[in-house]
């Protein structure tokens, strides 16, 4: 915080505003949110943070104080550019403007500790840091669920993944302690405390970042909508998999195996994350980390957005003592896999499932003790 403040007081002679916002873990609820269902995330304690302040022309200047790179461009050309970290930032902006919020030109350094590629939402958290702060620095009294939105709408357009609103909402709303149960449909939500009491939750970076990943996730998008435009002839108030029993994916679907299996696994998990809760609130995390693991193979074998990496990781864990349940974790394809287990087991698993995982792949994975965090705020400079 201090050397990113540094940095933008040296480079545009003023003092900024600085918000942060985190990234998230799931707990369960995985390719639910663009299907209407629900989602179980909670924010973490790792975050992007973004300085800004105005400028007095039209033009945005962006610094990544990590990257050590600067790009410049103006209000009325913003679009799309080849580094991918302006995206999130003048995707955002973009949403302000076509929405007619009255932005000026502004400067604005990042920094972040979320790991990229790793499946916690360090883009999302970015696109979320940079609404709110853009939200504060221009007044324009634009509510939560809107940037969130806004953040989602940037990852669509400048980004070119169709993804649901879960990451973005856990970066604004998330709080310490809790979980979200988010509905997708009504966007009603929930806090859920996390007492883990004697569990840990840890994550296991794969290290894998598959570069088909964003056009597999909107395939799988467009699988689950053809699925749902064949249930709705039979079931004309069928409107998103969110209306559907597993029944039916079996009455209609029979003729189409793999639109089966997606929609299968859609609706199958929209009722563990029901169940799941129920679990967490009653303290039955060994039943929690059974349907952490049914997620698991629903995502390898039905919806097919697991690897080999991410697979070897989930079977290693659970076959340890003192291991309740785990997952790969997030779109997909790569990234972390979310792993509950007994406290005074975890030097000792994560130790094992990392010298397995080296063995095989040739090298040693990150490991994260993340915990849970507040959304979204603004971090009062240092003094
Ligand atoms: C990514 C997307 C989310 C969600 C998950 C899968 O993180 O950004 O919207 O679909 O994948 O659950």
């Amino acid at each position: 915080v201090q050397s990113l403040v540094r940095l933008f007081s040296q480079a545009f002679h003023t003092e900024p505003l600085l918000v942060r916002s985190p990234g998230r873990i799931n707990l369960l609820g995985e390719h639910t949110d663009y299907n209407e269902g629900f989602v179980l995330p909670a924010a973490i304690d790792k975050f992007a943070y973004v300085a800004v302040q105005k400028r007095a022309d039209n033009r945005v200047v962006l610094l990544a104080a990590d990257l050590n790179e600067q790009v410049e461009t103006t209000l009325d050309a913003v679009k799309p550019v080849k580094q991918s970290w302006c995206n999130y930032i003048l995707g955002v902006t973009q949403q302000f403007l076509l929405n007619k919020y009255p932005l000026g030109g502004y400067n604005l350094a990042v920094s972040s500790n979320i790991p990229v590629g790793a499946g916690l939402s360090s883009s999302a958290a970015l696109a979320c840091a940079t609404a709110y702060a853009l939200n504060e620095l221009f007044e324009c009294g634009v509510d939560k669920l809107t940037l969130a939105k806004f953040a989602q709408a940037a990852e669509h357009t400048f980004a070119g993944v169709q993804c649901g609103i879960m990451d973005q909402f856990a970066s604004l709303f998330g709080r310490k302690n809790h979980v979200i149960l988010l509905d997708c449909r009504s966007m009603e939500y929930e806090y859920v405390p996390l007492q883990l009491k004697a569990h840990e939750l840890v994550l296991v970076d794969s290290g894998v970042k598959h570069a088909l990943a964003s056009s597999a996730y909107n395939q799988r998008r467009k699988e689950c909508e053809e699925g749902v435009r064949i249930i709705s002839r039979h079931y004309a108030s069928v409107k998103s998999l969110r209306d559907v029993a597993p029944e039916q994916v079996d009455e209609c679907l029979s003729g189409h195996s793999l639109l089966h299996k997606r929609c299968k696994y859609v609706v199958e998990e929209n009722q563990r994350v029901t169940g799941a809760c129920h679990d967490l609130v009653h303290d039955h995390i060994d039943a929690f980390g059974k349907k952490m693991v049914q997620t698991h193979r629903g995502l390898q074998v039905l919806y097919e957005v697991s690897c080999s990496e991410l697979d070897f990781l989930v079977d290693k864990a659970i076959s340890l003592p003192g291991v309740s349940g785990a997952r790969m974790m997030g779109g997909g394809f790569g990234g972390c896999t979310l792993n509950l287990l007994f406290s005074e087991y975890v030097d000792q698993v994560i130790g094992m499932v990392a010298s397995a995982y080296s063995e095989k792949y040739g090298r040693v994975p990150a490991v994260y003790r993340v915990k849970t965090a507040d959304g979204t705020t603004i971090v009062p400079l240092p003094a």
